[in-house]
């Protein structure tokens, strides 16, 4: 299977959401990633249920929902119904991890669990043949724009290791950092989907040009 990107609208201009996210769809994304922040889990706040909503019936694409909350299982059959795809919690988020996966599985969506960069792979190993994917955050969650930690490079090869000896279907996501510089060695560690937010709508030759010069890393 070939790489997929997601972009990260967390960075587009929310005025014209629905043109971005038709311009990455244009550029070639295979994803929409849709961060949810609620202020507690991390120190910002962004969008939820109603954007989500408004924004199902303006694309095709896959909506990768990346819940940055507390509670998480609480509110997840509201995105699903809002349309979500994937929706990722955090492992660091529920007191109960394989619970909290079979609630999000049985709201139909595909189950994704995030870590932050020092929370260690040990803690999803007893789910990890429960999920759709795995998300490795590259840089502490809450805002874009910021430096991929290389450290976390040995945890997406000690979890590609995992999911190949085990035959797993769970796909490896990156999230945080993913440039044109970074991409590369993510993609080599063994990453199948970047995520891709400032690169992609902040990138001064526009959507297109970040996604070509994304993709020629991988
Ligand atoms: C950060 C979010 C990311 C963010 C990535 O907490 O989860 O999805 O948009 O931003 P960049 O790509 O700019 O690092
Ligand atoms: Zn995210």
């Amino acid at each position: 299977m070939g790489k997929i990107i997601a972009a990260s609208i967390l960075s587009a201009d929310f005025t014209r959401l629905g043109e971005e996210v038709a311009a990455a769809g244009e550029a070639g994304v295979e994803w929409i990633h849709f961060d949810v922040m609620d202020g507690c889990f991390v120190p910002n706040i962004s969008v939820g249920i109603p954007v989500l909503k408004s924004l199902r019936p303006a694309t095709d694409l896959t909506l990768d929902v990346h819940l940055m909350i507390l509670d998480p299982v609480r509110y997840v059959g509201d995105f699903r119904s809002a349309g979500a795809d994937y929706i990722t919690i955090h492992a660091e988020a529920c007191m109960d991890l394989k619970n909290s996966v079979r609630k999000v599985s049985e709201t139909g969506a595909r189950v994704g669990v995030s870590l932050n960069p020092g929370t260690p792979l040990e803690k999803v190993l007893e789910v990890i043949g429960d999920l759709d994917m795995l998300l490795f955050m590259g840089v502490e969650p809450g805002f874009g724009g910021q430096k991929f930690k290389v450290e976390v490079l040995d945890k997406i090869r000690s979890a590609r290791s995992v999911i190949d000896d085990q035959g797993l279907r769970t796909l490896l996501e990156v999230d945080g950092g993913v440039n044109a510089d970074t991409a590369k060695s993510i993609s080599e560690a063994g990453a199948d989907v970047l995520v891709a937010g400032s690169y992609i709508f902040k990138h001064p030759r526009g959507i297109s040009s970040a996604v070509s010069e994304l993709r020629k890393h991988f």
